[in-house]
Parts: structure tokens; C-alpha cells; sequence
């Protein structure tokens, strides 16, 4: 049986640098998210929203606190460990695309398949599939500049749903569309949730939030909402 609750931060603190010019980027946030959930995450710029994000992403570890994922304490897994539990469980996806430029969708899509191990077949069969879901299979060969803005972050939705990760990270995944591709990116990420998927977005954009199950409002490093 998996786990109800995937992820679970309690009093989990994160800051940088130190002496004068530290910053308390995040303070004392509890919070519970549970599987199959849509949670979006709102805040001014500054207020902590991708501090929080890397966290929940294992890129980072809190300063004090705990950060459980799947009920596993994420700070005592060994690094070699938690780069796989990145690579099965969590697909990310970031405001600027973050697309290998020299490779096209097919090859972008596959990449976190590549680094599992899989062969070049079973690779492009999933990326393929991938593709079709974004509704993209007729770009598959395009580099990343022959395509929009809007279809290079349904390539990199594409590549953050291959190899059927858990959890979905969107980083201000509609932060440089325009709002008709916007939408379209929002609509996508729902359907995903509908399937099964626990997603959680971050978004400057109430309206956007909005469409999500749960709000979570963050401000100055602190959730207050
Ligand atoms: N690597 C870093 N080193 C030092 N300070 C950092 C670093 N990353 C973030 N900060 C600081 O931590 C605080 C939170 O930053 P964070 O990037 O989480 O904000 P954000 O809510 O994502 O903002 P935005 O909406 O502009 O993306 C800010 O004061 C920021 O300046
Ligand atoms: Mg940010």
C-alpha cells in the first residue's frame, strides 16, 4: 500500500549565506500534501516559493526541520540514492523550459530515460508516447528553436511525465507564455492531476491558482494560508 501523504515538511527551515547578510529564505513551514493532490503555491517574487520548491524537488535540504517524501526522511538518504529517487519519482518543470538546445523534442523527452539506463527502444517508444499526450507527436524532430514557447513547455511537460513519476514540480510553468498558452500549459497539468498525479505549481498569478484544489499562500518565508 503507498503512502496517503507524499510529501510532509514539519517545522522545516531553510536559509543562505550567514553572520550579516543571512537570509531566512524559509521559516518553520509545516505543511502536508497527499497523493493525487494539485497544489498550487502563491507569493510575491522573493517570498520563498522555489527555495521551497528545491526542497520538495530534493535539490536541497532543509537547514532544520524534516522533509518526508514518501514517508522517508529526505536527509538521511545517501546522495547516490536520493539523484535516483529524483530521476523515478519527481519530474520537473521550470519557467524557461530548461530544453537541451542542441537535441529535439524526441531526444529532450528521452533524457531522463537515458539516464536510467534504458535502451535507445524503449526510450524513444516512451518519449513518443509522451509527445502524443502534449499533443506534439508531429514535432517530435523539431529542435527546441523551431518550436513556440507554449509547445517547448508541452516538450518539457513531456519529458517531466516520462518514466511516470509521482509527483510533478512546475516552477512558474506559465511565467514567459502568453496567457492563451498559458492556459493551455494549466489545462494540461490538470488533466495530469485527473489521471493520478500529484502536482505541485507555483505561480505569481492568483487566477491561476485559482484553478488548482488547494492554495497555498506564502509570503516573506512563511506560510501563511
Ligand atoms: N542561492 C541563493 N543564495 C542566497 N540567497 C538566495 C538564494 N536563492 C534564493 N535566495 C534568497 O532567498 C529568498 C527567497 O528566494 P526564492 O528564489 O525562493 O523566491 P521566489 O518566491 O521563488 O521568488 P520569484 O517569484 O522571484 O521567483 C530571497 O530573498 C532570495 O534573494
Ligand atoms: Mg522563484
Amino acid at each position: 500500500m503507498p503512502e496517503k501523504i507524499l510529501i510532509q515538511l514539519e517545522n522545516m527551515s531553510k536559509t543562505y549565506g550567514g553572520g550579516n547578510s543571512i537570509i531566512h529564505a524559509l521559516k518553520d513551514i509545516s505543511l502536508e500534501i497527499m497523493r493525487g493532490e494539485f497544489a498550487a503555491i502563491i507569493g510575491q517574487s522573493g517570498s520563498g516559493k522555489s527555495t521551497l520548491m528545491n526542497t520538495l524537488g530534493c535539490l536541497d535540504l532543509p537547514d532544520t526541520g524534516r522533509y518526508l517524501l514518501n514517508g522517508r526522511d529526505v536527509s538521511r538518504i545517501p546522495e547516490k540514492e536520493l539523484s535516483v529517487i529524483r530521476n523515478r519519482e519527481i519530474g520537473f518543470v521550470f519557467q524557461s523550459f530548461n530544453l537541451v538546445p542542441g537535441m529535439n523534442a524526441a531526444e529532450n523527452v528521452e533524457l531522463p530515460l537515458f539516464y536510467r539506463g534504458l535502451d535507445r527502444k524503449a526510450r524513444r517508444e516512451e518519449a513518443l508516447a509522451a509527445l502524443e499526450k502534449v499533443g506534439l507527436s508531429h514535432r517530435s524532430g523539431h529542435l527546441p528553436s523551431r518550436l513556440s514557447g507554449g509547445q517547448q513547455q508541452r516538450v518539457a511537460i513531456a519529458r517531466a511525465l516520462c518514466g511516470q513519476p509521482s509527483l510533478i514540480l512546475a516552477d512558474e510553468p506559465t511565467g514567459n507564455l502568453d496567457s492563451a498558452s498559458g492556459a493551455e500549459i494549466m489545462r494540461l497539468l490538470l488533466d495530469i492531476n485527473r489521471e493520478g498525479k500529484t502536482v505541485v505549481l507555483i505561480t505569481h498569478n492568483d487566477k491561476i491558482a485559482k484553478s488548482a484544489g488547494r492554495v497555498l499562500k506564502i509570503s516573506d518565508g512563511r506560510l501563511i494560508a
